[in-house]
């Protein structure tokens, strides 16, 4: 049935891509305003998105869609209101597993004048959401109008947003179909998400988190690469610079995976006393972010002024700032046991002596969701109390008995579950494996 905006039916628009074909920038001008309009109901766009899957799409086809997704809504120019010449950084995830590095770089970037004005999104998959995470801070709304995210911009210099109803609605609409319908490890429909958001918020410079492993979308480098080159060159096209840095994800980041859990890892981060992995990837991104934003001569010297930050307390008492500009109560961060915690908490042990040669992090992920901690429909309310401590990690020696990690659930039957899943996620083997390298890659910059 023709809608009012296409001159295609939208189904000739699936079929096209089913069967391999490329999109125009008219057909997908057409395609995603009459998504945005409701005009194209969302059995169709699932559809198309699968199509998507199976058939990929040109680099010319992303950037055009990537193109109508960020200029479906309204924009948004963080510049206004800060001093003339003063450089916007932002950075973006691609997701992982215990990936809450956002809540530790914002605050540290900030920490030394950079603003950081960040739009983020809720858990996708397997994957947490930085907004879940903050959520479990009673109080804190990432609900912001345009004119307080300015206001907090200039005053605090940091911002974590919910993306607004209206910044680049259809990545929002198609990010939250895509979770419920198989169709987010797509390179394209990955790029165009994440670079739609982007450019919506017009940031002079971008670093992206590219994610690589068993708890990314992009589970070989080959794959991740592809997406971080197909980002930044979007990214440059439209004037920004960008950086990709291919980060570690065969285990979860950090040892806490689930939200009030992973804000605890944060605050504990902060205030100098987080996993070294999880430090290490601070530390690039945030000297990155620090080195694009005209603050640090190289990314190496952004990366020691990051350290600093976490050391001298800086960047904690950013944070505070922060929770309590957002309405968050400082109280809980104050004092993280006072977060929301889970009625059952319940150790998986070694079976046998051996060295941990593999935390799958998906099968983690997944064993989160299935505690509560995640989404598997449209729209659900999580469990902020839920998750998983991750005790042994990649290179760690165990002892039958070991401590491996510990369930965190609300109820018998899903603790139960998660703690099988838990299980089979553990390889243990005799020989020693050294640990896993932080970063992997680094594409793009200047
Ligand atoms: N993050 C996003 O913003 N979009 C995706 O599609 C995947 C991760």
């Amino acid at each position: 049935m023709p809608t009012s905006s296409l001159s295609l039916n939208p189904v000739q628009i699936i079929v096209k891509k089913r069967d391999g074909g490329e999109h125009t920038r008219e057909e997908l001008r057409a395609f995603i305003d009459g998504f945005v309009r409701g005009e194209i109901p969302d059995y169709q766009v699932a559809a198309w998105a699968m199509a998507v899957y199976f058939q990929g799409m040109t680099p010319r086809e992303t950037t055009e869609l990537t193109l109508a997704m960020a200029e479906s809504g309204d924009t948004l120019d963080p510049h206004s209101g800060l001093p003339p010449g003063t450089r916007v950084v932002d950075k973006h995830s691609s997701g992982g597993v215990g990936d809450k590095t956002s809540l530790v770089v914002g605050p540290v970037v900030a920490s030394y004048g950079l603003p950081v004005g960040k739009m983020s999104g809720r858990g996708l998959s397997y994957t947490g959401g930085t907004i879940d995470k903050l959520e479990s801070i009673p109080g804190w709304t990432a609900e912001l109008s345009e004119a307080r995210f300015r206001r907090q911009l200039q005053e605090v210099g940091l911002v974590i947003a919910a993306q607004t109803a209206n910044l680049a609605p259809a990545d929002k609409q198609l990010y939250a179909l895509r979770d419920v319908t198989g169709t987010v490890p797509s390179i394209p429909l990955i790029a165009s998400s994440i670079m739609s958001k982007k450019l919506a918020v017009q940031a002079d410079a971008l670093v992206l988190d590219v994610k690589c492993g068993r708890g990314a979308f992009m589970e070989t480098l080959d794959q991740a690469q592809a997406l971080g080159q197909l980002m930044v060159a979007i990214g440059q096209g439209a004037g920004r610079d960008v950086t990709a840095l291919i980060t570690q994800m065969e285990q979860p980041l950090g040892r806490a995976v689930g939200n009030a859990l992973e804000v605890r890892e944060a605050i504990e981060t902060l205030q100098g006393q987080g996993p070294a992995d999880f430090v290490e990837l601070v530390e690039h991104v945030a000297g990155e972010m620090l080195y694009l934003g005209n603050r640090a001569p190289d990314p190496q010297a952004g990366a020691q002024m990051a350290r600093q930050a976490l050391q001298d307390g800086r960047a904690w008492a950013k944070f505070r700032e922060f929770v309590a500009a957002q309405g968050g109560d400082v109280g809980y961060v104050d004092a993280p046991e006072r977060l929301p915690t889970a009625p059952l908490q319940v150790p998986v042990t070694a079976e046998t002596d051996g060295v941990v040669h593999r935390v799958d992090a998906r099968a983690v992920g997944l064993a989160v969701v299935h505690l509560g901690g995640g989404r598997t429909r449209k729209g659900q309310a999580v469990d902020h109390r839920v998750g998983v401590m991750v005790q042994a990690k990649v290179g760690d020696p165990v002892a039958a008995g070991d401590l491996l990690c510990v369930v965190h659930g609300a109820d018998e039957a899903s603790v139960q579950e998660a703690s099988d899943r838990l299980k089979a996620a553990y390889t243990l083997a005799p020989e020693p494996t050294p640990g896993l390298p932080v970063l992997l890659k680094r594409l793009g910059g200047r």
